[in-house]
């Protein structure tokens, strides 16, 4: 396993020499709490020597785990994916020379995975490695360098923006379809669905959908405690593309206000300081505490192939404003101010 930080700790590879796959069923619990207790120092753990050549058999892997299965269909996901077995999908499909960069499983959405599988269908030829963030560290240095900017999300949390298209947009990280993120077949569906969620939108040209989040949290607590610098920031913020109609910034704290570039470019900065490498070998698993770590895909040559399996999902609120920061006598953004012209009161 290649560390491109030598300040981080080394990564837990695991081989079958010292963990035992059960031959039909379940982990014991002792295993479970072997994995528990990696995750608890690493944030990941890749799986690499075991008898998993196929996506078939990536699902039975994740299935001696346990875990709730969270379905890409039943997610806000952003970026297009196609289903091989239940549990099982492509990772995000963004063509080759496209950087993903450093986020949380869905952080910009209420309900998110607590648990990520990956699997290495077939290794890029070259690059493609799965950078991996540790976000308690990375906060930890968020707080010492650019302290404003951490009090200011603290109070206000942030709001994302991102168009939809009527048709999946293979050539975008973030080019799922509105009907399919939704799971709506007509304009009208698709508001309730907004509406009751809480997010406001703008239809565009050609049936482009604008949507923006409530606030959410910027930050939260992993279940141990450990403070995580929990969203998609770094990822909206180097990644996330403008449409042709929809022109505002991906990103503002959540009175809607504008998040300052210069702390835009600390925050992923700082994230990158904080991350190693997966360079992935052929039939790895790599399973991540999605709480404690970010991750991303680094640009490829070749016919990279990694699949995913998102587990144990949890639904939050959206975070509540605090007007006297934001001096605003309503918590949610103003739809006049970011441009949007529907959506709750
Ligand atoms: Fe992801």
């Amino acid at each position: 396993m290649t560390r491109s930080n030598p300040s981080l700790p080394p990564v837990t590879v695991v081989t079958p020499a010292d963990f035992a796959l059960p031959n039909n069923g379940l982990l014991a619990r002792g295993q479970r709490n072997l994995v528990d207790s990696w995750l608890a120092e690493n944030g990941f753990v890749v799986f690499r020597g075991f008898d998993i050549g196929s996506d078939r058999d990536f699902d039975d892997f994740v299935a001696t785990f346990n875990l709730p299965n969270f379905p890409y269909g039943d997610s806000f996901s952003n970026a297009v994916r196609t289903n091989r077995t239940e549990r099982v999908f492509t990772a995000n499909e963004a063509p080759s020379e496209i950087e993903i960069f450093l986020h949380h499983e869905m952080a910009q959405t209420l309900t998110f995975p607590t648990r990520l599988f990956f699997y290495c269908e077939r290794a890029a030829d070259e690059g493609g490695a799965t950078p991996i963030c540790r976000s308690d560290r990375a906060l930890a240095s968020l707080k010492r360098e650019q302290p404003a900017f951490i009090e200011r999300l603290a109070a206000l949390g942030v709001c994302y923006r991102s168009a939809m298209p009527f048709e999946a947009d293979k050539a975008s990280g973030q080019g799922r379809s509105w009907r399919d993120t939704l799971g709506v077949a007509t304009e009208q569906a698709a508001e309730q669905r907004l509406n009751a969620l809480g997010y406001r939108y703008r239809w565009l040209d050609n049936q482009l959908l604008s949507v923006q989040t409530p606030p959410l949290p910027a930050m939260t607590q992993a279940p141990d405690g450990v403070a995580v610098f929990f969203n998609q920031i770094v990822a909206a913020g180097a990644g996330w593309r403008k449409r042709t109609g929809d022109e505002q910034p991906r990103l503002s704290y959540g009175d809607g206000s504008p998040i300052e570039e210069h702390h835009l470019a600390a925050a992923i900065d700082i994230c990158y300081r904080h991350t190693i490498d997966i360079e992935w070998q052929d039939n790895d698993v790599a399973l991540l505490d999605n709480y404690k770590v970010m991750h991303g895909r680094r640009p490829f040559k070749g016919r990279r192939s990694v699949l995913a399996s998102l587990c144990a999902p949890v639904t939050r609120t959206p975070f509540v404003v605090d007007t006297k920061t934001s001096g605003m006598a309503s918590g949610m953004a103003s739809g006049m101010e970011n441009g949007m012209e529907s959506g709750p009161a």
